[in-house]
C-alpha cells in the first residue's frame, strides 16, 4: 500500500531549471505549488522575468496532496464567513474563487489537460447538521450561487438533507502543476528545485537566500503555504489544520459526486483514477490542529475503518495526509507584507479550498505587481477585524500557547535518554541535561535531535502515522533527520547534545 499520495505517484514529468547564482529578475515566488506556479505564469504572461525557487519538488507539500475539488459550494465555508464578515466580503470572497475556478478550468481547456465536472454536494445526517445546511443555503444565495437542497443523495447511508451545486470540478493536481509549469517555462521563467529560501532582505532589489546562494528581484511572492517570514506575524494569525486522504478499490457502484459532510468529524469524498486506469474513492477528514493530536495512526484507523463501513468490501490501496491554513475569520491573507516596503507579497489562509483561492490569489497578486485593480480583492482585503475574529483569534493563540506550555512542562520532567535506539518506526522524547531531546529510529537508522523548532522553540512530538517530528505551534514540521518538511521554520532541527556516560555504580 502506498503512502505517497496518488497524485505524486501518477505524476508527469516536471522539468525544472539549475540555480542561476545571483541572478536578476523581476520577480522571485518562493514556492512550486498552486499558489506560486500560478502567480508565476500570469507574471510571466504580463512580461516580466521570473524565478520560482522551491524548497522540495514542484507540489510535494499541501497541492501534491490535496483532495483537489474545485468547487464553489465548500462544505460550510460560506455560512462560516458571512458570520465573521460583511456580505460584500462574502460576495467578493465567491467573486474571488469564481474568477480562480473560471481561469483555472479555461486555462485546463487550453491546455488539453483532462478534468471532470462534478456535481458538489454538502450533506448532513444530523439535525445539527441540517441547520448548518439552512445556513449555507442563505449564503451561497446572499453570494448568487444557484445551490438547491436535496432530501436523498446516492451516498449508502440516509442523510437529513443535503445542498447541490451543479457545474463543479475535480482535477489531478500534479497534471494541473505540470501544465502551469510548462507553460512558464515555455515564456522563459525559471523554476529551480530543493531551494530552501532562508531570508529575504526587502533592499532595492529585494536579495533571496536560498540554499544555494543569492538571487535579486524588484518584489518576492511568498507563496509558501504559510509565510516563512516571521513579519507581519502571520505564522500566528493562522491555524495548520492537518488532515487525512485514504484512497479505496470499491467493488460496485462508487458514488460520482463530490461529497462533503456539514457535520463532524468531516467526511470528504470523490472519485479519481489509479495508474492502472482503474477507478478509485477518495475519502478525507479527520482533521486535527498540525502536531497536536496524540496519534495521528488512530484518526488515520479511524477514517480507514469508516469508510470500510460504509463501502463494504472497499480496499485500501494509497493513504496520506496534509495541513492548510486558516484564518480567524476564514478570509485568506493575500497581499504585501508589513515591513517588507511594497516588495514582499503574501498568499495563505486557505482553509483547505485553495484549488480556487489560490488562483484567486495569483489574479490578486498579479494585479497588485501590474498595478490593476480588482474589484473584489480590494472588497475581499480590505481587512476589517470584529470582536468574533479577535475572540477566534485569540482561542487560537489560547491553543498555541497551551501546546507551548505542556510539550515544554512534559519534556522538562520526561527521562534522561542515552543512546540506545529506540523501537523501528517510533519516537519519543526525553531529555539530556535540560534539553528536550527527539530520539526515533526509522528503516534502522537512530538519529537524536534537540527537540526544539528551530522556528520559534516549540517542542516538537512524534507523528506515529507519517513517522515526523510536528511541531504544535505554528505546523512546522521536520523528518526523522531533522530536514525541514513544511511549515514556518527554515533551518533543521539541530542534533542532540552527547548523552552523559552511563554511571558505572563502582
Ligand atoms: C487534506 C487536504 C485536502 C484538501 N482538499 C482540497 C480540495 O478538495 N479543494 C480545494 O480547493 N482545496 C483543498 N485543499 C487545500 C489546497 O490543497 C491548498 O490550499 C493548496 O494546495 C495550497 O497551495 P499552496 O501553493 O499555497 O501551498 P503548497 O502546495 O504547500 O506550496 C507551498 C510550497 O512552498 C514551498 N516552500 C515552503 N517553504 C519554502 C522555503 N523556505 N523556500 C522555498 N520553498 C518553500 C513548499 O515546499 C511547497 O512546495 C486541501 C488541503 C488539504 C490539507
Ligand atoms: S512552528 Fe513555530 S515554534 Fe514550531
Amino acid at each position: 500500500m502506498s503512502t505517497t499520495s496518488l497524485w505524486l505517484e501518477t505524476s508527469p514529468p516536471i522539468p525544472t531549471d539549475a540555480f542561476e547564482w545571483d541572478g536578476r529578475y523581476d520577480t522571485i515566488v518562493v514556492g512550486g505549488g498552486l499558489t506560486g506556479l500560478a502567480t508565476a505564469l500570469m507574471l510571466a504572461r504580463s512580461g516580466m522575468r521570473v524565478l520560482v525557487l522551491e524548497a522540495r519538488s514542484v507540489g510535494a507539500v499541501t497541492t501534491g496532496n490535496t483532495t483537489g475539488k474545485v468547487s464553489l459550494l465548500q462544505g460550510t465555508t460560506l455560512s462560516s464567513i458571512r458570520r465573521h464578515a460583511s456580505e460584500a466580503v462574502l460576495c467578493a470572497y465567491v467573486d474571488g474563487n469564481s474568477a480562480g475556478q473560471g481561469w483555472l478550468l479555461d486555462f485546463l481547456e487550453e491546455q488539453a489537460v483532462p478534468y471532470e465536472t462534478r456535481d458538489a454536494v454538502t450533506y448532513a445526517t444530523t439535525l445539527d447538521g441540517l441547520d448548518k445546511l439552512d445556513a449555507e443555503l442563505a449564503a451561497a444565495r446572499v453570494a448568487g450561487l444557484d445551490a438547491v437542497e436535496e432530501r436523498t443523495t446516492e451516498l449508502p447511508f440516509p442523510v437529513e438533507g443535503a445542498l447541490t451545486l451543479g457545474g463543479q470540478a475535480q482535477v489531478h493536481p500534479l497534471r494541473v502543476l505540470a501544465a502551469l509549469a510548462a507553460e512558464f517555462r515555455r515564456l522563459g521563467g525559471r523554476i529551480v528545485e530543493g531551494e530552501r529560501v532562508t531570508d529575504v532582505s526587502a533592499a532595492k532589489p529585494a536579495v533571496v537566500t536560498s540554499t544555494s546562494g543569492t538571487s535579486r528581484a524588484d518584489q518576492v511572492v511568498l507563496a509558501t503555504g504559510t509565510p516563512i517570514l516571521d513579519r507581519g506575524l502571520y505564522f500566528a494569525k493562522v491555524e495548520p489544520t492537518r488532515s487525512y486522504v485514504t484512497a479505496f478499490r470499491v467493488p460496485g457502484d462508487i458514488p460520482e459526486a463530490m461529497y462533503l459532510s456539514a457535520d463532524a468529524p468531516t467526511r470528504s469524498l470523490r472519485t479519481a483514477t489509479a495508474a492502472d486506469g482503474s477507478r478509485l474513492l477518495l475519502v478525507g477528514g479527520n482533521g486535527h490542529p498540525a502536531g497536536r493530536a496524540d496519534s495521528p495512526a488512530e484518526k488515520l484507523a479511524d477514517l480507514t475503518t469508516w469508510a470500510e463501513r460504509t463501502f463494504p468490501g472497499a480496499e485500501r490501496t494509497h493513504w496520506w495526509a496534509a495541513q492548510d491554513y486558516r484564518s480567524a475569520n476564514r478570509i485568506p491573507f493575500v497581499g504585501w507584507l508589513p515591513r517588507g516596503r511594497g516588495r514582499v507579497y503574501l498568499a495563505t489562509g486557505y482553509d483547505k479550498w485553495g484549488m480556487t483561492n489560490a488562483i484567486a490569489s495569483a489574479l490578486s497578486l498579479t494585479a497588485d505587481l501590474t498595478g490593476e485593480t480588482l474589484e473584489w480583492a480590494r472588497v475581499m482585503h480590505h481587512r476589517v477585524t470584529r470582536p468574533a475574529d479577535i475572540a477566534s483569534g485569540v482561542a487560537m493563540n489560547a491553543g498555541v500557547g497551551k501546546a507551548a506550555v505542556t510539550e515544554w512542562a512534559s519534556a522538562q520532567t520526561a527521562p534522561e535518554v542515552g543512546d540506545e535506539p529506540v523501537a523501528e518506526g517510533t519516537g519519543t522524547v526525553g531529555r539530556r541535561g535540560r534539553t528536550p531531546v527527539a530520539v526515533s529510529t526509522v528503516d534502522g537508522t537512530t538519529c537524536a535531535l534537540t527537540a526544539v523548532c528551530t522556528h520559534l522553540g516549540g517542542v516538537v512530538r512524534w507523528n506515529d502515522a507519517e513517522l515526523s517530528w510536528d511541531c504544535p505551534l505554528h505546523g512546522s514540521r521536520f523528518a526523522p533527520d531533522g530536514t525541514v518538511l513544511e511549515g514556518p521554520a527554515t533551518q533543521p532541527l539541530s542534533p542532540a547534545p552527547a548523552a552523559r556516560p552511563a554511571e558505572t555504580g563502582a
